[in-house]
């Protein structure tokens, strides 16, 4: 026996609840099929355990895609401030912490409970644990069947539905249930799929300079941080911004948001620059006719921008010989530009998103409906929209959300 509904949304994250609860406010029979025991997940993990569940700033310029153009429609008509007025509808209280990336005051699990709430009243079914086995649509040309566009087989029984929403979700933190299900069904649909990658993910470094820096593990400073791209291998317009946040020293390589935001642009073989100074003269007191010029003096003048340990090892690792300004000048310009080329990332184990996905060339932007499959929509990570560290993930999952729960 299949049971028939308008609208299966295939995964109960951010932006599957998010469509589901507004094509519910519409009047849609709404199903939510999410294989994990509870839905919203990573909500529930995500800003340490707070939500950083928007940015004040988010503007397509904020996402990395094939199409840089893709996000600007959805993310015009539904805004931060959209959600900012949920949230505040459900009294949820929460503060900007820095760079406009609002947090809850309290847990994350009250964003769950909103979406939860929400979809409760536009009637919305969520249904756990269950497990898509196969997804079939109608065969061409039987046109009375449009009320049932798809069939779905699944460990909680049969559905046919007019619409189908994947929100899968991308790779990352295979542990908490991610899968590449989002991109099989996208193929078996006839879509392309930019190649995966991890981003917002902690940096490896080679086995030389694991030596040298990574007993400091724990260790960090600000600093600003850019991929370093040569021109020649550049897409067109490419624009890889600087970064300017804090960076952290781990056991096998670096971390913290500065270079989760560079790992975003980062391709093997390339360096990541870092100015461990920024706007900075640091050793302009040892220019002084009277002052001392010696490992003394660099260490204490490097002291004021970066924890002791770690300027102690970059005077020593720099092993400085000239004491000439010109000499001094050369250690100063590479405090600014202090550069790796990392061996690798920590994968999609530690990874916070997925670059790249289903191709936004072959969903419409207004709608995210497919150009292949009328009554399919992808939304949220398992489309190829990527957003920076910050809140702007989520708000991409309630925009992309928003924009396919009006239309499926
Ligand atoms: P999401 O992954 O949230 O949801 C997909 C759902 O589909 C999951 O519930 C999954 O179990 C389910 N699913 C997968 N395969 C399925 C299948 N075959 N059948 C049924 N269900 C299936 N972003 C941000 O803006 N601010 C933040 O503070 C953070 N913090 C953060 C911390 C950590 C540790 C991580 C890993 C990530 C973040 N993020 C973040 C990123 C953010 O969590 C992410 O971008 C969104 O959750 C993406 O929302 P989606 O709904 O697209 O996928």
């Amino acid at each position: 026996m299949q049971t028939r509904t308008d609208v299966v949304v295939i995964g109960g994250g951010a932006a599957g609840l998010m469509a589901a609860l507004e094509a519910g406010r519409r009047g849609r029979r709404v199903l939510v099929l999410e294989h994990g025991e509870q839905i919203g997940r990573k909500i529930l993990i995500s800003g340490g355990g707070r939500c950083n569940f928007t940015n004040t700033g988010a503007r397509a310029e904020n996402y990395l895609s094939a199409n840089p153009h893709f996000a600007k429609s959805a993310m015009a008509r539904y805004l931060p401030q959209d959600f900012i007025a949920l949230v505040q509808k459900h009294g949820i209280a929460f503060h900007e912490k820095t760079l406009g990336q609002l947090f809850c005051d309290g847990s994350a699990r009250q964003i769950v409970t909103m979406l939860e709430a929400e979809c409760g009243e536009a009637g919305v079914q969520i249904q756990c644990g269950a497990t898509v086995t196969e997804v079939r649509s109608t065969p061409a040309g039987d046109a009375g069947q449009v009320d049932a566009r798809f069939h779905l087989t699944t460990s909680v029984g049969d559905f046919a539905c007019e619409s189908l929403i994947i929100a899968s979700g991308g790779l990352s933190i295979p542990k908490m249930g991610a899968t590449g299900f989002g991109y099989d069904v996208a193929r078996q649909f006839g879509h392309s799929i930019i190649a995966p990658r991890p981003a917002l993910v902690p940096l490896v470094l080679s086995a030389d300079d694991r030596e040298r820096w990574c007993d400091l593990s724990g260790l960090s400073a600000e600093s600003v941080a850019q991929v370093e791209r040569k021109a020649a291998k550049k897409d067109r317009n490419e624009r890889i911004p600087a970064f300017r946040e804090q960076l952290l020293i781990t056991h096998r390589g670096l971390s913290g948001p500065v270079v989760l935001q560079a790992s975003s642009y980062w391709r093997e073989g390339e360096a990541v620059r870092f100015d461990l100074a920024p706007g900075q003269d640091v050793f302009a007191p040892l220019y002084a006719k009277e002052s001392r010029r010696d490992l003394a003096a660099l260490f204490f003048a490097l002291r004021e921008v970066l924890p002791a340990r770690f300027a102690e090892r970059w005077v020593r690792n720099m092993d400085p010989q000239d004491w000439t300004n010109a000499g001094l000048a050369r250690l100063e310009a590479a405090l600014h530009a202090w550069a790796f080329v990392p061996a690798g990332t920590e994968g999609f184990a530690k990874a916070e998103v997925t670059l790249g996905g289903v191709d936004t060339r072959e969903l419409d932007a207004r709608t995210m409906e497919s150009r292949r499959a009328e009554g399919l929509y992808f939304i949220g990570e398992v489309v190829d929209v990527t957003g920076w560290l910050g809140g702007y993930n989520f708000q991409w999952a309630w925009a992309s959300g928003v924009s396919a729960g009006q239309s499926a």
